[in-house]
């Protein structure tokens, strides 16, 4: 093959199949199957300790999976012979937590890691890391540190620098649950602008109206299995099985509690 894997990786989707992880003696994740086909945006959701960022974090390699297959943009990254870095430059990450450097302006924050792995000479990453910063309404805040800047932006710059690495599948790992409300919509918003673009998406959020919107798939997982996946209307707006529903009514009514009788 000539072809180096960035070439070949184009508009990547994704394709999980039966996979398992544990930890110990714990199954996190017992058979699950997932698709998210190039360009399109699907959002996981579940209760806390389902196996949510456990799914996400098999997908790019920070957790081995114990058995099942995942294939991202035609590539089986479960394959031992597979190259992880060049696999991984593929895919951008974006946390609850932001991440950034404290001691790296905004523009480095997004230029280090083009510059080191992708070898690009400083002017390019610039360039490159401008436009995106651009791209998330950040295009003046280049010389800023971190913590001059408010969570919503911190996120947006952390986006900026995935982007930076011009990924063909973005993770996102519950990107707003660490910011103030009224910061959420901005980060929503690009993440929106994203998939018009033609992202292909894997989003962890509980922000509904967002999946509700923007997902062209919903995926409810509840124990480290699927329970429901389908458009997002028919999962949300009319779901089937007695978890799903007692989910979505603890995270439309946070203020909803079960009494017993
Ligand atoms: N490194 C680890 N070692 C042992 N157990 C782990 C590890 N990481 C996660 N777990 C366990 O796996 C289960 C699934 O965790 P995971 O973080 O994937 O859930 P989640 O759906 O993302 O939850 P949340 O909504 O709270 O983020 C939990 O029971 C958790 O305690
Ligand atoms: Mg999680």
């Amino acid at each position: 093959m000539s072809e180096t894997i960035e070439e070949q990786f184009q508009a990547a989707g994704v394709v999980i199949d039966g996979l398992h992880k544990s930890y110990g003696p714990v199954e996190v994740l017992k058979g699950i199957d997932l698709e998210v086909a190039p360009g399109q945006v699907v959002c996981l959701i579940g209760p806390s300790g389902s196996g949510k960022s456990t799914l996400l974090r098999c997908v790019n390699l920070l957790e081995q999976p114990n058995g099942g297959s995942i294939d991202v943009g035609g590539y089986d990254v479960t394959d031992p012979d597979i190259d992880v870095d060049a696999m991984r430059r593929n895919v951008g990450m974006v946390f609850q937590q932001f991440n950034l450097f404290p001691h790296l302006t905004v523009l480095e924050n997004c230029t280090v890691a083009q510059q080191k792995v992708l070898k690009r000479k400083k002017p390019d990453a610039d360039r490159i890391a401008e436009k995106n910063l651009a791209k998330v309404g950040l295009g003046e805040f280049g010389d800023r540190y971190p913590d001059q800047l408010s969570g919503g932006q911190q996120q947006r710059v952390a986006i900026a620098r995935a982007l930076s690495m011009d990924p063909k599948l973005m993770l996102f790992d519950e990107p707003t649950s660490a910011l103030d409300p009224e910061t959420v919509g901005e980060v929503l918003s690009i993440m929106r602008n994203l998939a018009k673009d033609g992202m292909t998406m894997l989003v962890v959020t509980h922000e509904m109206a967002f999946a509700r919107d923007v997902a062209d798939r919903v995926v409810f997982m509840d124990d480290g299995v699927v329970v429901e996946s389908g458009p997002a209307a028919q999962v949300i707006g009319d779901p089937q099985t007695p978890r799903m529903q007692d989910f979505l009514k603890r995270v439309l009514d946070p203020t909803h509690v079960e009494v017993d009788e």
